[in-house]
């Protein structure tokens, strides 16, 4: 069938980092490092190798450092050139392969996930898109909107990416009920914003990978707020449930929720043992040090 192609993601980087506060009062949450990169790069690179060619940033209050990572930086260039450091330039110079083209606009308030969708609509337009929270890296052999974009050729479905939670976590997250379709296919056919354990429809959590149809943009300015007085992605797609397919996939891959101190933790050694440059001796250090055991 003849599908458009998903070719513009959306990476809303407009919330407040509260949660690492104060590492986050004059720098974004996605420009955290997990070793030598910042969180926002993982996420670009994951869409570019699911065919993505259009980056665009919901940005606001304080992001700047964003749209300079991206951006080419002369004085920068010139000084390693100078200095010699090759191989720094040219991972400075290619963050971005030829012919992928950065947007931004403006998210004046947090005023939650969906809203933030919605400022993006003027720049994504009438076709399908990925939205990518930064924030929760995956570590996969085959990168998580990849295995998204698959489902979407061969099913032309919006596909939300979903992992088990624990129980007594479902409050954290977007929580889906399925039911079993074509070829293994889930459907999902309810999903409600952070559900006490009790009124969870399942443990299957949306983590932060969506494609989605066009259709979810009108659908999110009829929205009211939901969930912490924000407008919710979660109640636009809700809506969206009865008019058009929705599935779940439950992705292949470790997710670290970089949102949190733990996950970024476990992010920063997890990435950090297998770094090229590091990792040996990373591996090394944390088996003699006794840090691991002593806790020092
Ligand atoms: P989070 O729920 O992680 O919120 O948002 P946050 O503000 O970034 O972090 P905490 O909870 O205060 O620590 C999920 C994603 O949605 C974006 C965030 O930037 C993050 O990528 N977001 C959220 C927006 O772009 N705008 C909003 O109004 C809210």
């Amino acid at each position: 069938m003849n599908r458009k192609p998903i070719r513009k993601a959306v990476f809303p980087v407009a919330g407040m980092g509260s949660r690492f506060l104060p590492a986050t009062k004059a720098s974004p949450k996605e420009m955290l490092p997990i070793v030598d990169r910042p969180l926002i790069q993982y996420a670009a690179e994951e869409a570019i190798a699911a065919g993505i060619t259009e980056l665009i940033f919901v940005t606001g209050r304080g992001k700047r450092a964003i749209e300079d990572h991206f951006d080419k930086a002369y004085e920068l260039e010139v000084e390693l050139e100078q200095r010699g450091k090759t191989r720094l330039l040219e991972q400075v110079r290619n963050l971005l392969p030829p012919g992928i083209t950065c947007a931004y606009v403006r998210q004046a308030e947090a005023l939650g996930l969906g809203h933030a969708i919605l400022c993006a609509a003027p720049l994504v337009g009438d076709e399908p898109f990925a939205v990518l929270l930064a924030d929760d890296l995956v570590d996969a052999k085959v990168p998580v909107l990849r295995q998204m974009v698959d489902l979407y050729d061969q099913t032309g479905a919006s596909v939300l990416g979903v992992q088990q939670v624990p129980s007594e976590q479902t409050r954290q997250y977007g929580i889906v009920r399925t039911e079993a379709g074509e070829c293994g296919q889930q459907r999902i056919v309810g999903i409600v914003e952070k559900p006490e354990p009790d009124k969870a429809p399942s443990r299957w959590g949306v983590v932060g990978r969506y494609l989605l149809s066009p259709s979810i943009f009108g659908l999110l300015r009829e929205v009211q707020p939901g969930a912490g007085g924000e407008i919710q992605l979660t109640d636009g797609i809700a809506q969206l449930l009865p008019k058009e397919a929705v599935l779940a996939l439950p992705f292949e891959g470790v997710r670290y929720d970089c949102g949190s101190k733990l996950g970024y933790l476990k992010a920063t050694v997890a990435f950090g043992v297998r770094h090229e440059e590091t990792g040996a001796e990373f591996r090394k250090w944390l088996g003699e040090s006794g840090v691991v055991t002593r806790g020092c």
